[in-house]
């Protein structure tokens, strides 16, 4: 009756419990887990497990963070993936329960997540504040309990963060009382890790505010990654990473490149060759005439848009729309 009740005044709330349902069925579906049995909580949350297939990032496409990359796999992937090779080691070796990788924007922070959902052969739950927030009294703690279960019953498996700060913020900055029951159950539940050899699961969080994150929750994430602007030899990897398929100018000096690139991120850098790789277009279009015939033209001649240039990367203009 009750439960009737609360359907009747908030209807959208069960469409969106069968949407999720429905969802999560098809996630565990194609991870070949269809028979596993889950909670109504941990189906909300299965929703939020993501498919490797659906992902496009590699490691091989993060630019010169290759010592991060090894780091990560020796320190996070293989314990998860391996427990018996370590333990057999010793019992100190075992992956680490919370993992940071902090830094400022645009650095590459959500794109090795993004390659570690796809590479590390751990169940990927993503999760975000939306998912775990319910303005149901009591249904958030019981959302969290399903996450950790959940994360439990697939294991080895990561429960990953982006912007960790946001969701886990510092208490002293003052947030709604039912926010600190959340974090606290959330911590109690995470601490139940740690507590059994036998669990394989990880927390990974991703800011670039780590300053701002719950001291408790930092505590909790021991192994971090500074993820910092790149120098100039990792802007130049990214540089030829993003134009191994563009052809270049002989005039074009890649070391004036990277040292005018000076100060740039990962994303400042990525919407600097986006815009240099337009300017042949652009430069085609306005001579031609560039009408649809004189398009479909060129193609039929297997026309070759020019090489880039040195001219063609509006580093001033990219760094002033960065600032
Ligand atoms: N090291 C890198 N190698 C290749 N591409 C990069 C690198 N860093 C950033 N990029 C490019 O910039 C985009 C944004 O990076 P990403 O989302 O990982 O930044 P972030 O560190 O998570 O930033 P934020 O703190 O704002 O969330 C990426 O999708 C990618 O195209
Ligand atoms: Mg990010």
């Amino acid at each position: 009756m009750l439960r009737y009740v609360l359907n009747r005044l908030e209807p959208t709330k069960s469409e969106e419990r069968s949407g999720a349902k429905s969802k999560s069925a098809a996630v565990l579906k194609r991870l070949g887990l269809k028979d596993l049995h889950l909670t109504e909580h941990e189906t909300i949350i299965a929703a939020e497990v993501v498919h490797p297939d659906d992902i496009s990032v590699r490691f091989e496409d993060v630019g010169g963070l290759d010592p991060i990359i090894v780091s990560l796999r020796e320190t996070v992937i293989y314990p998860l993936r391996f427990p018996n090779l370590f333990r057999s080691a010793s019992n100190l070796i075992s992956a680490p329960k919370g993992v940071l990788l902090y830094g400022p924007p645009g650095c590459g922070k959500t794109m090795l997540a993004k390659a570690l959902a796809k590479e590390s052969g751990a169940t990927f739950i993503n999760i975000t504040a939306s998912v775990i927030t319910d303005k149901w009294f009591g249904e958030s703690n019981k959302l969290v309990d399903g996450l950790f279960s959940l994360a439990r019953k697939m294991q080895p498996s990561i429960i990953f963060i982006d912007e960790i700060d946001t969701f886990l913020r510092d208490r002293a900055r003052g947030d709604h009382e039912a926010m600190g029951m959340l974090k606290a159950e959330f911590m109690t539940l995470w601490d139940g890790l740690t507590s059994s050899d036998e669990t394989r699961v990880l927390v990974l969080g991703a800011t670039n505010r780590p300053e701002d994150i719950d001291p408790a929750i930092y505590r909790r994430l021991p192994k971090r990654f500074g993820v910092g602007l790149p120098d100039a030899s990792q802007r130049q990897k990214i540089l030829e990473l993003m134009l191994r398929n563009t052809p270049l100018d002989p005039t074009l000096d890649m070391q004036e490149l990277v040292r005018e690139t000076v100060g740039m991120s990962g994303s400042d850098l990525r919407e600097l060759c986006r815009v240099a790789a337009l300017a042949p277009v652009q430069e085609f279009m306005r001579t031609s005439g560039g009408t649809d015939e004189q398009m479909a033209e060129a193609v039929m001649n297997d026309f070759k848009l020019r090489p880039l240039r040195i001219e063609d990367f509006p580093v001033h203009e990219v760094k002033d729309l960065a600032a």
